[in-house]
């Protein structure tokens, strides 16, 4: 059988992948990504080579976290993994959003970012997955526009410990917030992180279906994001909640309360990296993750219909990949 463009990247050297082909956005402190492209179908795919410093059990336990993200549609489908020479194959995205936001000269996030924003960190919490890296660069968009979220080195799957700790939804609480923050360094004007932030520390959680459902139609599919949206373009509920969201914001920002709330968050942050905001003073009461399993069924078919291309990870691959982690706990436990 002839061997397929993906097999073959599967199976490249270092030196050979850093030789063949252009990186993708800058080096990165923790590698570089390389884009390449199967010449037999036009598919793009993305070669993260880590630094050779990196260990095998790393590279498998970020690949595995990107899997489980990219189950429920929040990150590019991995398709192959190499431990030995130290990569992770993926889908290939278009840019960055700070590359868009550049390029489109955009001073806020338009609402239907905001939204797509949302609705992936609400299904991160779902898939299990807290991404602890809101950093922008580590948002992506595909040729559509649509948003993904990139990068799982710093990726956990959620405990128990994080539920106490941080609520029902840690991606809501910690990474929006932190994506938030961190768009502004980019002067991108948000108000996702302030308003969300602030209402979750009241409830323990933040549900905002309209929020949630106008996001999920753009990461299906259904619509097209909008990264200028005109004045029709937006459906009236979701145009007025974003409306108020901004009053909000934007009032919550010059009250003392709020205030000392951003400035508790940011302290909190600068401590160290991943950054975080301050945990939740009342006890959790341990939410499971709002379960709604047929809608992410329904959600996941629309994801991969549309994109569905080469195989993802085998079985196989998977299975060695939990075989490793478990063994490193193992090992870990006995120290
Ligand atoms: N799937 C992808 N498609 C295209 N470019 C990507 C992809 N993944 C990462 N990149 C590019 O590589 C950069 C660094 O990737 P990332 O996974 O964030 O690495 P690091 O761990 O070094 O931060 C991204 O900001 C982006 O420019
Ligand atoms: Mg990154």
């Amino acid at each position: 059988m002839k061997k397929t463009y993906l097999t073959h990247l599967k199976n490249m050297k270092r030196k050979t992948i850093e030789s063949s082909f252009g990186i993708s956005g800058k080096q990165g402190k923790d590698g570089t990504t390389f884009l390449t492209v199967d010449p037999s179908n036009g598919h793009r795919y993305a070669i993260k080579l880590f630094k050779n410093t990196k260990s095998p059990r790393e590279i498998a336990k970020e690949a595995y976290m990107q899997e489980m993200a990219a189950d429920y549609g929040v990150a590019p489908t991995v398709r192959g993994v190499s431990t030995s020479e130290k990569f992770i194959v993926m889908d290939a995205l278009k840019e960055t959003i700070v590359a868009k936001a550049k390029r489109e000269k955009w001073v806020s996030l338009p609402p239907d970012y905001k939204a797509m924003l949302y609705a992936l960190c609400v299904r991160l919490d779902r898939a299990g997955v807290v991404q602890n890296d809101g950093n922008p660069l580590n948002l992506m968009v595909d040729d559509t526009g649509r948003l993904y979220i990139i990068d799982y080195g710093f990726a956990n799957e959620i405990s128990n410990e994080m539920h106490a700790k941080r609520g029902s939804q840690p991606n809501v609480a910690l990474t929006l917030w932190d994506f938030g923050r961190r768009l502004k360094h980019y002067k991108i004007k948000n108000d996702i992180q302030l308003s969300i932030l602030n209402k979750y520390q009241k409830n323990n959680t933040f549900k905002d279906e309209t929020l949630i459902a106008h996001g999920e139609k753009l990461l299906n599919g259904v619509a097209k994001p909008q990264a200028k949206p005109q004045a029709n373009t937006m459906p009236l509920s979701v145009a007025k909640s974003t409306d108020k969201a901004v009053v909000k914001a934007t009032s919550q920002v010059s009250l003392p309360m709020a205030k000392l709330n951003v400035k508790t968050v940011i302290k909190a942050k600068s401590r160290r990296r991943p950054t975080t905001p301050p945990s939740r003073t009342r006890p959790s009461t341990m939410h499971k993750f709002g379960g709604n399993s047929k809608k992410i069924s329904t959600l996941k078919k629309a994801t991969f219909t549309q994109h569905a291309k080469p195989p993802a990870l085998t079985l196989k691959e998977r299975i060695q990949m939990r075989v490793d982690r478990h063994n490193e706990k193992k090992k870990q436990s006995l120290i």
